[in-house]
């Protein structure tokens, strides 16, 4: 463990241990019991180990555990708004006494610290919830989702770090509390603002902070919350390329950016307070937070829960054992004849107020429309475009459900053949018997096994839209909530078009093609869908087509229409 004294935030506390203990750890460590960390007690874990967390030495046991509850102080008096805790599962828990190592690893089973254990306890889930949201109502989201995900058990003690957890992305812009501070002596930099931000910047917030900072006197630390962004996240990387694109737009040696790699609780104001405490450990001198208002666009991880008044309340409250000036943000807003924003409240000319909502901008960005200059700066607007292609290019999921015999697989099939014919699209048909022939073949006719059948096509359909295919899905997919659930899926990844093919059950008894509704009426099938198993009729269908007396072209026109007028398919005229 070493401690830093700077003018940057005082005494800094890392966990990490010299070659020679990391030598010695390994040797004798192969025998221990250890934990995978899941990506959010791996910030935890991060943050103990580069300081982040300073002062804090280890996972928090139950006498912090409290008092930090109770009263927002570590049982040493010192100011800590919220439980650092090692939560486990029972197994792993029963197993532990106090004197034993725990092996902390990443969930590839790199370890990176070892947290010798002084006490096994069960924390107050309800203080905790209420330190962290204020309240213990269970109808509030985060609650429900705290306590259900909540462990039983936590594992205290001191932390020995090994090796911080792997980044492989920005590892040139993921500086530790140790490198920053460095990095702003050398720079010259005694004031610096940390603008705390889990979405795009764009003009109106870049002017807000710029003027703050120089009132200030401060430079500015662009601290962009990166802790739950996942691999593979496209919306991660996006943003950060937007942040590299404006950098060069703030007056020379102003500013410079960071990733901080902090899991939100989704908290209330007590969480703003943690957040201080970390910026302070990271060589700032104030804060700004990024509270949603104009600019979010592709992303939402990360928006504080907390309002910008309880923040400023509780900073003020707090502000001389915080020792980080909390500085508000505006709302800024563009004024056309003047070409340039001012703080909304200071808005008295009658002249045009210009906005654009978030909405307005993904919607641009769908019809491949300009993003104005006085909004987001060309180079940023440009990456935007680059990674949310226009719908014209996105990948799309059609997805029919309706009775066995409603016709499914032959609109299907056609709308295949049809897009096809168009062209630029990759396109997949995942047909009910197909799917159970081959990806569900184990599967039966239950409701557990239907919906894992349905959810399993949702996984596929998702990854075909994500790559830019089209996926066109045909099963009974008889029930509602696993029909969102794929809707849910599939959305972020491109289009979603759920087709209703409402024949009614008469018609399609009628036709009876396969002979089941015969065998099903005569007990030889059981569960059959719309005889002895049920059907919920989807109440948020983007087509409805009841085939009784439309000819499959028909049909499978109503649901190009629908594509070409939602902008995935370009309007044609032969049909
Ligand atoms: S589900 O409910 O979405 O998982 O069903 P799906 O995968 O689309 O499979 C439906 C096809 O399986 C045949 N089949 C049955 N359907 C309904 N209920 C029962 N019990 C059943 N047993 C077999 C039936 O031929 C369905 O094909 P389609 O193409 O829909 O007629």
């Amino acid at each position: 463990m070493k401690n830093l004294i700077s003018p940057h935030g005082g005494h800094l506390v890392d966990l990490l241990v010299d070659e020679d203990r990391i030598a010695e750890i390994r040797e004798v460590s192969r025998d221990w019991p250890s934990v995978d960390l899941g990506p959010r007690r791996l910030c935890d874990l991060e943050l103990l180990i580069n300081g982040g967390y300073s002062p804090l030495t280890g996972f928090m046991g139950s006498a912090d555990h409290t008092v930090v509850c109770s009263g927002m102080h570590l049982a040493d008096g010192t100011l800590w708004p919220l439980p650092i805790t090692l939560d486990v599962a029972d197994e792993v828990a029963e197993g532990l006494s106090a004197g034993e190592s725990l092996a902390l690893r990443d969930p590839e089973g790199v370890m990176l610290a070892v947290l010798r254990v002084t006490e096994v306890f069960q924390p107050d889930r309800e203080a905790e919830v209420r330190a962290i949201f204020g309240t213990t109502d269970r109808s509030h989201p985060g609650v429900a989702q705290h306590l259900h995900r909540a462990a039983k058990w936590s594992v205290a003690g001191p932390v020995e770090g090994i090796q911080p957890p792997v980044h492989h992305d920005y590892r040139e812009l993921r500086l530790t509390p140790r490198e920053l501070r460095h990095n702003f002596t050398r720079l010259g930099w005694r004031r610096v603002m940390a603008f705390q931000t889990h979405r795009t910047i764009h003009c109106a917030a870049q002017t807000m902070m710029v003027e703050a900072a120089r009132e200030a006197g401060a430079n500015v630390l662009i601290h962009s919350i990166v802790g739950l962004s996942q691999p593979g996240d496209a919306d991660h990387y996006t943003r950060i390329r937007c942040y590299q694109a404006l950098m060069p737009h703030y007056p020379k040696f102003m500013a410079r950016l960071n990733l901080l790699p902090m899991a939100p609780r989704g908290g209330g104001p007590r969480e703003a307070v943690l957040q201080a405490i970390v910026h302070k450990n990271y060589g700032c001198t104030h804060l700004m937070v990024d509270f949603d208002g104009a600019g979010s666009v592709l992303e939402t991880t990360g928006a504080p829960a907390y309002g910008a008044d309880e923040a400023a309340e509780i900073m003020a409250e707090y502000a001389d054992e915080l020792g980080i000036e909390f500085v508000e943000a505006r709302e800024m807003a563009y004024l056309e004849d003047r070409k340039r924003f001012v703080p909304m409240d200071e808005v008295t000319e009658a002249g045009r107020v210009l906005r654009i909502s978030a909405e307005e901008v993904r919607r641009r960005l769908d019809d491949g429309r300009e993003i104005p200059d006085w909004y987001t700066y060309p180079e940023v607007a440009r990456e935007l475009h680059r990674t949310h292609p226009t719908r014209g290019a996105q990948g799309f999921t059609v997805f029919f459900t309706g009775l066995s015999g409603s016709g499914k697989s032959t609109i299907a099939n056609a709308l295949r053949v049809k897009l096809l014919e168009i062209g630029g699209r990759g396109v997949t048909l995942l047909d009910g018997d197909l799917v159970r022939a081959n990806l569900s073949s184990e599967l039966g006719f239950s409701k557990e096994h239907r919906d894992l059948n349905i959810r399993r096509i949702g996984f596929v359909a998702a990854e075909i839209t994500r790559a830019g295919g089209v996926a066109i899905c045909a099963p009974i997919a008889p029930y509602n909530v696993v029909r969102r659930e794929v809707r849910e899926m599939v959305e972020p990844c491109g289009g979603f078009v759920l087709v209703h093919v409402s024949t009614p059950l008469e018609v399609c008894e009628a036709r009876d093609r396969k002979g089941m509704y015969a065998k099903a009426r005569a007990g030889i099938i059981k569960e059959f869908t719309g005889i002895s198993d049920p059907y919920e009729a989807p109440t948020d269908a983007d087509v409805v087509i009841d085939t009784s007396d439309v000819t499959p072209a028909e049909a499978t026109r109503e649901v190009l229409l629908h594509l070409e007028r939602q902008g995935y398919i370009a309007a044609r005229d032969d049909g």
